[in-house]
C-alpha cells in the first residue's frame, strides 16, 4: 500500500504544477496578443502558492519527510540540504515575482515578468521533480513504520485540499 503521505505530496506537487502551468499560459497568451492580462489571476495564483506550498506544503516536508529521512540515511543528506535550500530560495523568488509584476502593471514591459516566472516555474518544476523521484524512492527504502506514521499523520492534517 502507498502510504497517504506520499499520495498527498504528489496530489499537491500536482496542483502546484497545475497552477505554474496556467500561470505561463496566460502570460504566453497576453503575449501572443490572443487574450488581455488578466492581474488578478496572477494576483490570485501568487497568494495561492503563498498560502498552500508556501506555508503548508513544503513546511510539512521540511520538518516531516526531510526531517524523518536524514536521520535514517546518509545517503540522503546531499540532496535534503539542496531541496531545503530551494524551499528557502522558492520563498525569495516568490517576492521578487509579485515585485517584478508590479513593474509590469505600472507600464513595463511584459517580457521582464515572463522571464522571471519561466524561470520560477522550471525551478519549481525541478524541484517538486527531485522530490518525486529521489526523495520519495529514498523514502520508501529507509523510513520505518513508526516513521510513516507520523510523517502520515501530519500530512492528513493540513492536506492542501483542505486548506484552500
Ligand atoms: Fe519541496
Amino acid at each position: 500500500m502507498v502510504n497517504p503521505a506520499i499520495t498527498i505530496i504528489r496530489d499537491e506537487h500536482r496542483s502546484i504544477a497545475s497552477v505554474l502551468k496556467g500561470l505561463l499560459n496566460h502570460v504566453a497568451a497576453v503575449k501572443a496578443g490572443k487574450e488581455e492580462a488578466d492581474l488578478f489571476l496572477f494576483k490570485a495564483m501568487f497568494d495561492y502558492i503563498e498560502a498552500v506550498p508556501e506555508r503548508i506544503h513544503h513546511p510539512k516536508e521540511d520538518e516531516y519527510l526531510f526531517r524523518f529521512l536524514r536521520r535514517r540515511s546518509e545517503e540522503a543528506g546531499a540532496i535534503l540540504d539542496e531541496l531545503e535550500a530551494q524551499h528557502v530560495k522558492g520563498r525569495e523568488d516568490l517576492t521578487d515575482l509579485r515585485k517584478k509584476m508590479a513593474e509590469y502593471e505600472s507600464g513595463g514591459d511584459i517580457a521582464a515578468f515572463d522571464r522571471a516566472l519561466t524561470a520560477y516555474a522550471e525551478s519549481q518544476w525541478d524541484h517538486m521533480g527531485k522530490e518525486d523521484n529521489i526523495v520519495i524512492p529514498l523514502a520508501e527504502k529507509y523510513l520505518t513504520e513508526e516513521d510513516w506514521a507520523a510523517i502520515n499523520a501530519a500530512f492528513e492534517v493540513n492536506r492542501s485540499s483542505n486548506a484552500w
